[in-house]
């Protein structure tokens, strides 16, 4: 299949670009399109056969659920059976956002799209693309990350040719995604709440709206199937990765001296004194603040992938809880298959 790739206008979308994507998911087609958070890969959350597509081209096990994309809370009432008080104060606070709830769903919602379980997740997108086509095609599209399973999300509309070019209709160009990592995902079907996946709307601003809340990583003994996407292995370059403890320098000297060449994501700026390692090390400088990390992250993690080096080495993070979510999807990249 041929990918056709649109460039669009990510503050203000041309309408026929939009109009196109639609008639490809009317269709029944595959689109991926760009979030706030990484690209999407979109379908008709209604069709089953268009999500079928979906679970094929990504590789992805059909026991993970997918996340549903609504234009507002009214169209997000209308595929769940409960919209709880939380629901509605947090969709206030920070919809449309990176924030995504898991609630009983309707009988409306395909048992594909939510692996057959009885819960739906489910989050209105704040990008102006993803608003324009959501509203353009007037039903819910079920969006995973563009990527094949397992590897790094795209925050670019390259990194999903990379993956997925051939397998899918349509590719809506609209640049890089402003936030860089995934949506939290909430879920509001437990007592208290439980974050299962942190992401770019942290826990603190979370309970500030609606009190406390059950943090799922594993550390605090929950079951980490609970979503499937806390599986361990996930976000993973090509290159294997490992954080160092403290500075990587040591670490990337000694990889380098043995002839490896690294890549190495560094907070601090450094110069590598060593000639003869030089040419063996790609150093990509990484910010001081989380979400400025997280805008970066996985841009970097692509293009190391691209550089071809044969290992990744990070320095370490700050144990601060603002941090909770890219040392997550660091720890999961770092974990051997
Ligand atoms: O930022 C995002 O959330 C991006 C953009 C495209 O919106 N989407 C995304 O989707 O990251 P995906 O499919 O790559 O990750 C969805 C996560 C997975 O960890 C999945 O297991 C979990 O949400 N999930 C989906 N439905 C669920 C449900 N009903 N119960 C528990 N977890 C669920
Ligand atoms: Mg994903």
């Amino acid at each position: 299949m041929e990918t056709r790739v649109l460039t669009v206008d990510a503050v203000v979308p041309d309408s026929a670009t939009i109009h196109e994507a639609a008639s490809v998911l009317k269709r029944g087609g595959l689109v991926a399109f760009p979030t706030e958070t990484v690209y999407g890969l979109g379908a008709n959350a209604l069709d089953p056969a268009a999500i079928e597509l979906i679970f094929q081209a990504k590789g992805r096990p059909a026991t993970n659920p997918i996340i549903v994309h609504v234009a507002e809370s009214d169209a997000a009432r209308e595929i769940v059976t409960e919209w709880p008080e939380s629901a509605a104060r947090l969709a206030a606070r920070f919809w449309p956002g990176p924030l995504t709830f898991v609630l009983p769903k309707a009988a409306s919602m395909p048992d594909i799209v939510t692996a057959g379980g009885e819960t739906v997740a489910v989050r209105a997108p704040s990008h102006p693309v993803a608003q324009a086509l959501l509203r353009k095609v007037g039903f819910p599209i079920a969006a995973p990350s563009a990527n094949r399973s397992t590897s790094v999300s795209p925050t670019e509309a390259s990194h999903v040719l990379r993956s997925l070019e051939g397998s899918i209709g349509m590719v809506l160009d609209g640049g890089k995604c402003p936030g860089g990592i995934e949506s939290s995902v909430l879920d509001l079907t437990t007592t208290p709440p439980t974050l299962l996946r942190p992401g770019l709307v942290t826990s603190a601003a979370i309970e500030r709206v609606i009190g406390p809340i059950r943090l799922a990583i594993r550390q605090a003994g929950v079951d980490p199937l609970r979503s499937p996407g806390l599986l361990e292995r996930h976000y993973a370059p090509d290159a294997s990765l490992e954080i160092a403890h403290g500075s990587g320098l040591e670490r990337v000297h000694s990889l380098a001296q043995a002839g490896l060449r690294v890549g190495w994501m560094s907070q601090r700026a450094h110069s590598l004194e060593d000639d003869a390692i030089q040419d063996k090390v790609v150093v990509i400088f990484m910010p001081n603040d989380p979400e400025a990390y997280a805008t970066r992250l996985y841009s970097a993690l692509h293009s190391l992938d691209e550089a071809h080096v044969d290992r990744i080495v990070v320095d370490a993070l700050p144990s601060a809880l603002d941090w909770l979510a890219i040392r997550d999807r660091l720890n999961r990249a770092a974990t051997a298959v």
